[in-house]
């Protein structure tokens, strides 16, 4: 069975609402495990554990937060161990235009150098859910979504 990490950091509760959301989205996929966790809490060895690996933060100066950007430098005691897992990113901002696509870019450049996949989203928010502060209905629909999408890859990957 597919594991799923999603780590986030949040500082006043929206990008944790996000997590939430995915992880639902996720859930209505048969069979799916997750393990929702603060970043402070997860360890290098759980994306070592994980099929699916998810990283949310909100915006700060238009890329990751510092905690998540220390556990993936961390991450790189599994350089090469990482490889073919499937990666997603999301992010909360406080403004549109406010820098979060490239927030959730500076993410998964991480996971495409471990030589993970990731799936872009056709329809939606094209580079992983966004919210301007706290979720809305657009947002949690985005989030949904996006756990669904990504527990539908491994799926089809792990047949
Ligand atoms: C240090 C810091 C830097 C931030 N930088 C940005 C930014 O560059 N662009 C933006 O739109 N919002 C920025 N924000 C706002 C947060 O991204 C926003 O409030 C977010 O919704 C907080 O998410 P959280 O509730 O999960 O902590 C910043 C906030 C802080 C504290």
């Amino acid at each position: 069975m597919a594991k799923t990490l999603i780590s986030y950091y949040s500082r006043s509760g929206n990008t944790k609402k996000m997590a939430e959301y995915i992880a639902e989205g996720f859930k209505t996929v048969t069979g799916m495990e997750v393990i929702l966790k603060k970043v402070a809490d997860t360890v290098i060895e759980d994306m070592l554990d994980s099929d699916v690996i998810i990283f949310g933060c909100p915006t700060y100066f238009g890329v990751m937060t510092a905690e998540v950007k220390d556990l993936m430098d961390k991450s790189v005691k599994y350089f090469g161990k990482l490889n073919g897992k499937i990666g997603g990113a999301f992010t909360s901002s406080g403004a549109i235009g406010g820098g979060n696509e490239t927030t959730i870019l500076s993410i998964l450049q991480g996971f495409l150098i471990h030589g993970m996949i990731i799936q872009g989203i056709q329809k939606g928010n094209h580079y992983g859910p966004v919210s301007i502060g706290a979720p809305d209905e657009n947002s949690k629909e985005e989030c949904m979504r996006y756990g669904k999408m990504l527990g539908n890859l491994s799926l089809k990957i792990s047949k």
